[in-house]
């Protein structure tokens, strides 16, 4: 007798930072072998699950709000003789386990970032409607070992956790405490991932972690870099996200001599006044970040700089925040994220003096935003006028035309067949705007180098 498992739906919302856009992947893995089938809509759905992000008020807000929407449509479920599971995980999941099932009865369990391999036991428990409806704690190797080992990638590129947790407790931010400390996988793990995803055809990966570059595995970040770059198939290695105090000489050497390492780096400064990034402990100065900009750019010249910035820090002033406009202005970005500082309970920022009103911190967020928004201007146009590897990822929105990234992760839209899906390809660069390029394929197929 064969046995085949039932078709359930699964619909599952991720909010926050590509680790989550990883993890919510591998709960679809976890999954699938009970029969969960991936839906996007979470109307009738048979599982529910609210991939959660804590960063910012605004973040964990949008959950209660989204929760109120999705009691609504399991009690029309259940009104017709259905059932649906509710699942929250995540950061809030971690932070206010207890909190959310309190204040919204709907929630079936909440599953912490280091225990999806649990989830299918916590549903199993949650439809016996007994007992266990919160797990969250800390035992990241413990996640990894039991996530099963198939994955199933849908695209020509993805991302790979190599690294979780956080040691370096800025004052502002919640991720030590919603992703616990510190923890590396051991290179053969993640070598092993890798050649899976090349198998299905992979060409990109994206090396995840809250700290990547203090990858603590065999070789570190770039003996790892060195190791993938070697995989078959894998033409392209990004990581994300590194911190300046992280950032050592092997793996800005790794930047000028492996040529699968994309020149794009994501190297978060927050600010550039030397006092605010003190009371931050963020451990860089403004000038050891300008001097370890330049010391890559040395390695690699066209390297992309892109960053993270909060305006509004507790006892910013009008200079501080100056000074973080100068240092934009000397590094020259080609993409950022700025965000209004948002206080989180429990940080020591929070309890600090000196907390600025929102006013000011939309002013300086705006003004911010229009140095940066020039800068990427400026990036994308220096690009026009040159013929760049593009690999191309999927369809785009027009019939014939497919949308690609060129070296520096910039979006490039051009006529091309769909069949072309999965190449690299040399594409002149024709125009740009802020957010993407335009392009046409290259009638020659020579490359400048990149
Ligand atoms: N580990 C990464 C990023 C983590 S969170 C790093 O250190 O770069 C992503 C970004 O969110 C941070 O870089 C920071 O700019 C922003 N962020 C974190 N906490 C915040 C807060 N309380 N208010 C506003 N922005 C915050
Ligand atoms: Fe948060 Fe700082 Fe850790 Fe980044 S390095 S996750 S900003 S504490
Ligand atoms: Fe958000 Fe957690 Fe990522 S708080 S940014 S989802 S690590």
């Amino acid at each position: 007798m064969t046995e085949t498992a039932p078709s359930r739906r699964l619909y599952i919302k991720t909010y926050g930072c590509q680790m989550n856009v990883y993890d919510s992947e591998r709960m679809a893995d976890v999954l699938r072998p009970l029969g969960y089938a991936l839906t996007d809509e979470a109307e009738g759905a048979d599982l529910v699950v609210l991939n959660t992000c804590h960063i910012r008020e605004k973040a964990t807000e949008k959950v209660y709000s989204e929760l109120g929407q999705i009691k609504r449509m399991k009690a029309r479920k259940e009104a017709a003789g259905g059932a649906m599971t509710v699942a929250v995980a995540g950061c809030v999941a971690q932070a206010e386990g207890a909190e959310i099932m309190a204040r919204q009865p709907a929630v079936d369990l909440v599953v912490g970032p280091q225990a999806y391999h649990r989830l299918p036991e916590l549903i199993a428990r949650a439809h016996r409607a007994s007992g266990e409806r919160l797990a969250a704690d800390f035992t990241a190797d413990e996640k990894f070992d039991a996530l099963p080992g198939e994955r199933a990638p849908t695209g020509v590129t993805a991302f790979l956790t190599v690294q979780e947790g956080c040691d370096k407790f800025c004052t502002f931010c919640v991720v030590p405490y919603t992703r616990g400390a510190e923890y590396s996988r051991p290179a053969e793990a993640v070598l092993a991932e890798a050649e899976q995803l090349a198998a299905h055809g992979v060409r990109e990966v994206t090396l995840l972690g809250q700290n990547v570059n203090a990858y603590a595995g065999e070789g570190g970040l770039a003996g790892l870099v060195r190791r993938l770059a070697q995989v078959p198939g894998l033409d392209r290695i990004r990581y994300t996200t590194s911190h300046p105090h992280d950032m050592d000489e092997a793996l800005i050497a790794a930047h000028g001599e492996v040529e699968a390492l994309m020149p794009y780096l994501h190297l978060p400064v927050q600010a550039g006044s030397d006092r605010v990034l003190r009371a931050m402990n963020r451990a860089h100065t403004a000038e050891s970040y300008l001097r370890l900009v330049e010391k890559i750019r040395a390695a690699r010249p066209d390297i992309a700089m892109s960053g993270d910035f909060i305006v509004g820090f507790p006892g910013e002033s009008e200079r501080d925040f100056e000074a973080t406009l100068q240092l934009v202005s000397e590094i020259r970005y080609a993409s950022a994220f700025s965000f209004k500082y948002s206080r989180r309970p429990g940080t020591p920022a929070a309890a600090m003096p000196g907390q600025v009103p929102d006013e000011v911190k939309d002013e300086r967020l705006a003004r911010l935003q229009a140095l940066l928004s020039q800068q990427q201007v400026a990036f994308n146009d220096a690009t026009v006028g040159r013929t760049v590897p593009v690999l191309l990822e999927k369809p785009g929105r027009h019939p014939g035309q497919v949308v690609g990234r060129s070296p520096y992760l910039q979006a490039v839209h051009l006529d091309a067949p769909e069949s072309l899906i999965g190449e690299i390809r040399a594409v002149d660069i024709l125009a740009a705007s802020r957010g993407s390029l335009a392009g046409a394929l290259s009638p020659s197929p020579r490359l400048e180098p990149a």
